[in-house]
């Protein structure tokens, strides 16, 4: 997930992998490492920024026209120098860099381990290097076809050979690479950023692809070695539109990807058949958490929210006591903990100081603790005792929208879990997890609407007040639909659950407050009609998100966004879809910086 650069030319590579890291590394990374090809094989590794590797590099001297370098986002393995990539082979032949997630690692480690290979670190990654070592006669490429041939997940990759040198193999399953090729040589990275400074024409491999590079071009196949023919695309972006993959803001980009993210936070994680969450983050704690009789979920934000309604799913699904608590209220008052009380703090940074704060104050009362995180390595990972990261890739944008859904995702992955150890039923079971399967899908159909969501923004622009209201999975929504208009827009948005309104909020209401309902086919949905009724009787405007085929509510509200229908529990995560994209298109139809909202940080380390 996060950034590949590979050169072979007539040029030195070391420059061009720095300068191409250097290009990648806005999306957030904890370590790097590059290999050259000079008279031997030289590779440099540091954690943390890229200052630290090109310290290291600056007592070296190092030649060589073929190289890769990488700056990783660990998934799988802490944030350590050994565990940094390129990953070599036994023999220091073979060098891989590597984006993604090795699904079936662990069986590829087994077989290779005991088949002689000794491995040097905890990644996911390094089989690639094992396997391609052990499928290696010679060609790089045949033996990078042949290993790829036995694995499962995604891969964005690139390989060099000691013994096969003067080329670049790269291979593409669901992680992104792209070509380029000039009179300097070949090139290839995840990022079109990395190369426009060294050509604007670019070749982008699709799923499946095999490319070797040389420094005089290069050739493109499948696993199978059947060619593939490749169109170069013309590029005129600047570094900063290609860093954001031609979107306008990351705000855009990382709303826009939520389908991709939300497939990485389930990979490898649901097992229909049997209606159940594999997630290997638990597996040691199991026995654990079979015990456990009351839950606490923490965070502060958007991630409090996501809390909020993981206390809906994990109530009605697992049948035990569930309370989401706001983490800078709960460290400093008197809660009380027995020794099978869970904690389960949820952040995206795994950074913010009050979650850290509540979660090291239930541990002191004796609480057993849990994470949800995002940043692998982060300190609330390494401070709770086992937990489940959510591999929803670096979120660059100070607002919190991918990263949010991956929580709702790993909640409903967690409810499955918990709830099949405990009540739930198989067929349950199965209803749960085949439906968490189609929401990528189901997410795309939202994202569509994008244009539409656009000219609404553009609609109510003139608008100063907002009220977002909900019930039960989705009051969470409201608040989160009004925190993303606030932060984004700087516009005055309140979220209720709508069962409050006739206790104040209603007041607010006449033509001037327009009112978002998230109003599903869902078992309060009369409820929501009832108080929708109640705010146009006194002229409110009124926005619906409603499910796709309601035939009423379009002569109720002013303007309706659909969304596909699903499981109750699962509408959260559809609903604040059309709610992000209201806000960012209100927050750039204002002029503002969406990626960088005036007075708020990405993660708040202070309290
Ligand atoms: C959300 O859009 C905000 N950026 C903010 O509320 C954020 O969710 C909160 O600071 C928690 O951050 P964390 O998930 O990194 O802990
Ligand atoms: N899964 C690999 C690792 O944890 C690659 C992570 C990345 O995409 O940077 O090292």
């Amino acid at each position: 997930m996060c950034g590949i650069i590979g050169y072979v030319g007539k040029e030195n590579a070391l420059p061009v992998l720095i300068e191409g890291l250097r290009r990648e590394s806005y999306r957030g990374y904890d370590s790097s490492g590059v290999v050259v090809f000079g008279k031997d094989a030289q590779i440099v590794k540091a954690v943390g920024k890229l200052e630290a590797l090109e310290e290291k590099l600056g007592s070296f001297r190092i030649q060589g026209g073929l190289g890769v370098g990488h700056v990783r986002w660990a998934t799988h393995g802490g944030v350590t120098e050994e565990n940094a990539h390129p990953h070599a082979d036994c023999n220091g032949n073979i060098f891989v860099v590597h984006n993604g997630i090795i699904e079936n690692y662990r069986i590829l480690r087994e077989k290779l381990e005991k088949r002689g290979h000794t491995f040097a670190s905890q990644t996911d990654t390094e089989v690639l290097s094992h396997l391609i070592e052990d499928f290696f006669e010679g060609n790089l490429e045949d033996a990078v076809r042949k290993a790829l041939q036995l694995v499962r997940g995604t891969y964005g990759l690139v390989v060099i050979a000691k013994q096969d040198p003067e080329k670049l193999v790269a291979a593409r399953l669901s992680s992104p690479l792209v070509l380029a090729t000039n009179t300097e040589g070949g090139y290839v990275a995840s990022d079109p950023a990395a190369l426009v400074s060294h050509s604007n024409k670019m070749v982008f491999l699709e799923d499946g692809e095999v490319a070797v590079i040389t420094e005089h071009g290069f050739q493109v196949s499948d696993l199978f070695n059947v060619s593939k023919v490749k169109e170069a695309v013309e590029l005129e972006w600047s570094v900063e539109e290609a860093q954001k993959g031609g979107y306008e803001h990351f705000m855009l980009k990382e709303i826009m990807e939520q389908s991709e993210s939300i497939l990485n936070s389930l990979r490898g994680r649901l097992v229909e058949k049997e209606g159940k969450a594999k997630l290997g983050g638990l597996d040691p704690v199991k026995d654990r958490l079979q015990n456990v009789d009351r839950l606490i979920i923490s965070g502060m934000g958007t991630a409090y929210i996501a809390a909020l309604v993981g206390e809906y799913m994990l109530e009605e699904h697992v049948g035990i006591p569930v309370e989401a608590e706001n983490a800078a209220e709960f460290r400093y008052r008197k809660p009380i903990i027995s020794d099978n009380t869970a904690f389960l703090a949820i952040s995206q940074s795994g950074e913010t100081a009050d979650t850290l704060g509540a979660l090291r104050e239930a541990k002191e009362k004796g609480a057993f603790t849990l994470g949800i995180v995002n940043a692998v390595g982060a300190t609330v990972s390494r401070e709770t005792a086992a937990g489940v990261y959510n591999h929803a890739g670096p979120e660059i944008g100070v607002a919190s929208t991918k990263a949010f859904t991956s929580q709702l995702v790993v909640l409903a992955l967690l409810t499955l879990y918990l709830g099949r150890q405990r009540g739930m039923s198989l067929v349950t079971g199965q209803r749960i997890a085949k439906e968490l399967g189609r929401i990528p899908e189901l997410v795309r159909r939202i994202l569509d609407q994008a244009d539409r969501i656009a000219v609404l923004a553009e609609k109510y622009w003139k608008y100063s007040n907002f009220l977002y209201i909900g019930r039960k999975y989705n009051y969470p929504i409201a608040l989160e639909g009004a925190l993303k208009l606030k932060e984004i827009s700087y516009t005055h948005a309140e979220g209720y659950g709508a069962g409050e309104m006739k206790h104040g909020p209603i007041a607010l209401i006449d033509e001037n407050f327009p009112t978002i309902a998230i109003v599903p086919s869902d078992s309060v949905y009369e409820k929501m009609i009832s108080n929708i009724q109640e705010i146009k009787t006194r002229k409110g405007p009124v926005i619906a998100i409603a499910t796709e085929g309601n035939t009423e509510i379009g002569d109720i509200a002013d303007d309706v966004i659909y969304i596909p229908k699903t499981l109750e529990m699962l509408t959260p995560i559809l609903a604040v879809i059309p709610l992000q994209l209201f806000a960012y298109f209100f927050g750039v139809a204002k002029g503002y910086d969406v990626d960088k909202p005036r007075n708020l940080a990405k993660s708040v380390t202070v309290e």
